[in-house]
């Protein structure tokens, strides 16, 4: 351990605030995380296709969660089924609701469907540059920006509705039409038995169904009323259109005609997503030497107490997470970070190997190292103390303070960097169908918590990711469920593991 105190930090370089004037350099770049200037054409619709109970509003969720995290962008899902809800006070409607022939309810249908896009162009068309300046040549820093969209990368709505037939397709084309935003079709296919139980017995609850049905007349008026959609539906075949048709969970994708970056982004989240529910483990390392002096960044090793925490992590995790609810063993995984504090928390997990169900061996949490998963990276602050930095750099412990979300270190990182350098890590998170252990990080388990749980990437600072403490998230058609499991008892005083600033 190197020598401590003030005289190590004396070579450290003064900081120069960012976008300071100078005498040598009177006009300073304004610095900032990347922004592009969206227009128009930028914003995207997606409207989805398919049969009920296909899992479309499961992914009109996941991507608007993912778009919206990862990229800035405003995202809203449009759910047409909840704008019938409105119209008919909130009343759970039965199959023949649905019945092409049943000309009131069609009526009320096609109202709906109108409320919604009615409300998807007023929300788009009046989304106006919000939060940043964008300076223009012509007006220099005074522009608001108001001929820019909001966003990065432009604004996204989700349509979320059957669109079963070419005829209403084409309406809601023209509908879209004055927005200028590029409209994508995603169809969702499925014919697995499992995935649309799974999918059934999620829009019953989110129906609230069980108040009117037993289960079983619940499954029987589904069925009913897929019947009613299935004599009409017409697959997407339109040569004109742009579509991309996601077929039993992933296992086929096809693109059409599909153009424009954020178009792009959702084929490629949707290469990797699947329909598995199965849990994600979040755990951050055990107490290292830096987190008891206080310390920021750094490679330390683990204390005494982080070493029992590794221990009882081992013992807990052939419980939990190598076993399903019914004492099974499944097939398990353990990512950690490249960093010392993490791998030596995950040392003492067992690798013994079970055999899958298609004859194969599997060696249960081979560990997987992922630098993506470092902590975030402090630059000059590396291995400082909080009350360092406040008195070596009070404009830069005062620039956190003001806005922790988007302060980047003097030569390091800062929240806005990790969503960017963990934006890959999600694509393999979601694409990952065994039950996981990720070991890693505060800040950086709070950005992957924040986005598996739907929050607004501005909230990742504040979320808490204590010591000691393994997180479950199991994902749900509605969203993850989370469960906090407490190995050891909680650290008392500021030194054992520091208060966040
Ligand atoms: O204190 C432990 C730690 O993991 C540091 O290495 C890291 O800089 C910090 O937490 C991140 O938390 P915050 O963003 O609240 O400073």
């Amino acid at each position: 351990m190197p020598p401590e105190g003030d005289d190590v930090r004396t070579p450290r370089c003064p900081v120069m605030t960012p976008s300071t004037v100078t005498a040598d350099n009177p006009y300073p770049q304004v610095w900032g995380p990347p922004a592009t200037l969206a227009t128009r054409s930028d914003n995207l619709v997606c409207a989805m296709v398919g049969l009920p109970a296909r899992g479309k509003t499961y992914i009109a969720r996941k991507l608007s969660q993912y778009i919206s995290f990862f990229y800035g962008s405003p995202c809203k899902v449009f759910n047409v089924g909840e704008y019938v809800l409105r119209l008919v006070d909130g009343k759970f409607q039965r199959a023949n609701f649905f019945d092409e022939n049943n000309l009131e309810a069609k009526a009320l249908r096609r109202k709906a469907s109108e409320n919604a896009v009615q409300d998807l162009c007023e929300w788009m068309s009046g989304r106006k540059a919000t939060k940043r300046k964008y300076p223009s040549e012509t007006d220099g820093d005074k522009c608001e920006g108001s001929s820019y969209i909001s966003g990065e990368f432009g604004a996204v709505a989700i349509y979320d509705a059957s669109n079963a037939t070419q005829d209403r397709r084409s309406w809601l084309l023209e509908r879209l039409k004055p927005l200028g935003a590029k409209v994508v079709f995603l169809e969702v296919i499925c014919s697995e038995d499992d995935l649309l139980a799974e999918n059934m017995a999620s829009t019953h609850r989110c129906l609230q169904v069980q108040e009117v049905l037993s289960a079983e007349e619940a499954a029987a008026d589904f069925r009913e009323r897929i019947g009613y959609y299935q004599q009409v539906y017409e697959p997407l075949s339109e040569k004109e259109a742009s579509w991309i048709k996601f077929v039993d969970g992933g296992k086929e994708i096809s693109l059409h005609n599909l153009r424009g970056f954020l178009a792009s982004r959702f084929a490629q989240f949707l290469l990797n997503l699947h329909g598995q529910r199965r849990p994600i483990f979040f755990s951050r390392h055990g107490q290292s030497e830096y987190n008891q002096l206080g310390k920021i960044g750094g490679d330390s090793v683990l204390t005494a107490h982080g070493e029992e925490y590794a221990t009882a992590l081992a013992e807990w995790v052939d419980k939990e997470v190598k076993l399903d609810s019914e004492g099974k063993p499944r097939p398990a995984r353990l990512w950690t970070s490249s960093l010392k504090r993490t791998r030596l928390t995950a040392r003492h997990i067992r690798h013994d190997s079970i055999c899958l169900p298609n004859g194969t061996e599997w060696v249960q949490m081979r560990p997987k190292m992922h630098r993506n998963l470092d902590e975030i990276y402090a630059g000059l602050c590396d291995g400082m103390t909080y009350e360092e930095i406040e008195r070596q750099y009070p404009e830069e412990a005062a620039a956190r303070k003001g806005d922790k979300f988007e302060y980047r270190y003097p030569r390091g990182e800062s929240y806005t960097d990790l969503i960017s350098r963990l934006e890959p890590m999600a694509h393999e998170l979601e694409r990952t169908r065994e039950t996981l252990l990720v070991v890693a990080h505060q800040a950086i388990l709070r950005v992957l918590y924040t986005y598996f749980m739907g929050k607004p990437r501005e909230a990742c600072p504040d979320v808490s990711i204590p010591l000691n403490t393994v997180i479950k998230l199991t994902p749900t058609v509605e969203g993850c469920l989370e469960e906090r499991f407490t190995l050891l008892p909680n650290l008392q005083g500021k030194e054992k593991d520091p208060a966040s600033h």
